[in-house]
């Protein structure tokens, strides 16, 4: 396994719309893989392709605690075929976004369909935690960042903050 480099907003890369997968296969897996060890060291609890510089619809969770509790989940196409009436607010956070976190609201219940690593069709029902993760993870998959979903002036502050920064690694490292 190995760990991949993490892009970081604003980037191009990050709005493009991903392309489904036809069949899971060694290869998707493996960059599975290598997407769980990447969020595993981040740490965080969900990432998706584009932010690995991948166009594939895929995606990984895990919103476990800590090691002994690890249940990763790699999702491919992940599509949402149900959600709840009532929402719910989370601090979000992203890394692509290292830093930044806001309040976000989603549905606070989904179903998800997806191929899982076997290439097998699968749903789940996610509440919680875990259902806002996926849906900020699926998301990503359509271009849209959690940065999205906050008022023009929020993200303004947020996106002003993210150049600042990267421009000053860029100034460091030339
Ligand atoms: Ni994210």
């Amino acid at each position: 396994m190995a760990l991949l480099p993490v892009i970081i907003a604003p980037d191009p890369r990050l709005k493009i719309k991903c392309r489904p997968v036809e069949r899971v296969d060694a290869e998707l897996v493996r960059l599975m893989d290598d997407m769980l060890e990447t969020m595993y060291a981040a740490p965080g609890i969900g990432l998706s392709a584009p932010q690995v510089g991948d166009d594939r619809r895929v995606i990984v969770v895990d919103v476990g605690r800590d090691e002994e509790e690890r249940a990763p989940l790699c999702m491919v196409n992940p599509e949402i075929i149900e959600i709840s009436d009532q929402d719910v607010t989370y601090e979000e956070g992203c890394l692509s976004f290292p830093e930044q976190y806001s309040d976000v609201s989603r549905p606070d219940h989904v179903r998800v369909r997806y191929l899982d690593r076997q290439n097998e069709i699968r749903e789940l029902k996610a509440d919680g935690v875990l259902a806002t993760c996926v849906q900020h993870e699926i998301d990503h998959l359509d271009g849209i960042l959690f940065v999205d979903h906050l008022t023009a002036l929020r993200r303004s502050m947020i996106m002003r903050k993210m150049q600042k920064t990267k421009r000053l690694k860029e100034s460091e490292l030339a």
